[in-house]
């Protein structure tokens, strides 16, 4: 940054799963331009993401898409702070794409490299939409990711739970698959639970009642799957009256397991805080849903915190919440220049926590 310079301008990349993402955000909280560019369709066929038709992806979209959010943004890469990118946990090939695009841009400009965490992106950008001071619980939920983290400072996170198994959104995807509805699943699962009653099937709800606040969604998926085995070997298919109520149940039964555990955390989090009113942020993907939004917000209103959930938009992966998690960073230390880190397949944010599950990608997200 010049030292003249009043407001700060940092652009950030993310493409560590199926979106290429960049944006231009500033120090007042303005996202000068924010685009995304969605796999979604090229992953499809395949149910899940393909980390290398992922990576290939990234390669071909980003450079076009930096220059567009640049002229969106009517800005110059002159006039830019800094340059982000998410440096970690993710998919190599994509991190590897946009950290040296990031780089080269921060080499060629003499700008600083800020290596982001991409989970401290989506624990940050609360405060990009509103000023929300430390410290904060965060609940992150997303197709990679499902923790429960105390949030004091920037890079100061306490991880209270996480899942032992698969992630939310990873639930709510492999419950679709099994399903036969649309990848991705979540938005697909609420769509068809929105029809059904979710009180017709008894499935589990994992974990309920332990007084730790870890999470476990895997025998949920199984049940999901015994009772669409079981509705086509009666009737002979899965009809949508059926799939609609396994999904009404399935949705029902998160909601009880992350409240759950939320409740949990809730109270490790009081322990160390005391009993003012606190904010509970919520984030990735999952957060979109609107069922669980309402149970998430219901248990914070009766535990004295404040609930603040960023737009849709912000919810899922994107570039803003990179270049903020960069800014934030920066603004604390504007000598720091990340250039010689390298890309992290697995970076927990809190690393005094011992991993949950083993690797591979699960381990390398949760
Ligand atoms: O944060 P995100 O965009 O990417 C990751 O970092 O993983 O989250 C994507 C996940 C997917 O698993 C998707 O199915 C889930 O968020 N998701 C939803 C909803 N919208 C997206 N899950 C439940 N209900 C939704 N409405
Ligand atoms: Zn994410």
């Amino acid at each position: 940054m010049h030292p003249s310079q009043d407001n700060l301008l940092v652009l950030g990349i993310e493409t560590s799963c199926d979106e290429t993402a960049v944006a231009i955000v500033d120090q007042k909280r303005t996202i000068l331009a924010h685009n995304v560019l969605s796999q979604v369709d090229d992953h499809a066929e395949y149910g899940g993401v393909v980390p290398e038709i992922a990576a290939r992806q990234h390669i071909s979209s980003l450079d076009h898409l930096i220059r567009k959010t640049l002229s969106d943004a009517d800005t110059t890469i002159d006039e830019l702070g800094a340059i982000a990118a998410t440096t970690g946990p993710g998919l190599v090939g994509g991190l590897m794409v946009g950290v040296m695009t990031a780089k080269a841009i921060a080499a060629a400009s003499r700008k600083p490299f800020v290596a982001v965490n991409h989970l401290e992106g989506h624990a940050l950008t609360a405060r990009l939409v509103e000023e929300i001071a430390f410290p904060y619980l965060l609940l992150l939920m997303s197709g990679g990711h499902c923790q429960l983290l105390a949030t004091y400072g920037v890079g100061q996170y306490e991880r209270l739970g996480s899942t032992i198994d698969d992630a939310a959104g990873e639930a709510f995807d492999k419950t679709a698959k099994l399903l036969g509805l649309p990848y991705p699943g979540g938005p697909a699962v609420e769509r068809a639970a929105a029809e059904g009653n979710p009180d017709r099937f008894d499935l589990p709800t994992p974990m309920l009642g332990r007084p730790d606040c870890d999470f476990s969604f895997s025998g949920l998926k199984t049940a999901v799957r015994r009772t669409a085995e079981a509705c086509v070997e009666a009737k002979g298919a899965l009809y949508p009256d059926d799939r609609a109520d396994i999904c009404a149940g399935f949705q029902q039964a998160m909601g009880r397991c992350i409240t759950d555990r939320l409740a949990n955390a809730i109270q490790m989090f009081r322990e160390q805080v005391g009993t003012q009113e606190v904010p509970l942020v919520v984030a990735g993907g999952v957060a979109a849903n609107k069922y669980l939004r309402s149970e998430i917000e219901a248990v914070a209103t009766a535990n004295n915190m404040t609930f603040h959930a960023p737009p849709l938009s912000l919810c899922t992966d994107n570039g803003a919440m990179i270049a903020w998690a960069g800014l934030e960073r920066f603004a604390l230390d504007p000598t720091i220049n990340d250039k010689d880190i390298s890309p992290r397949p697995r970076w927990p944010l809190d690393q005094k926590a011992a991993p949950k599950v083993g690797s591979g990608r699960k381990g390398a997200k949760a």
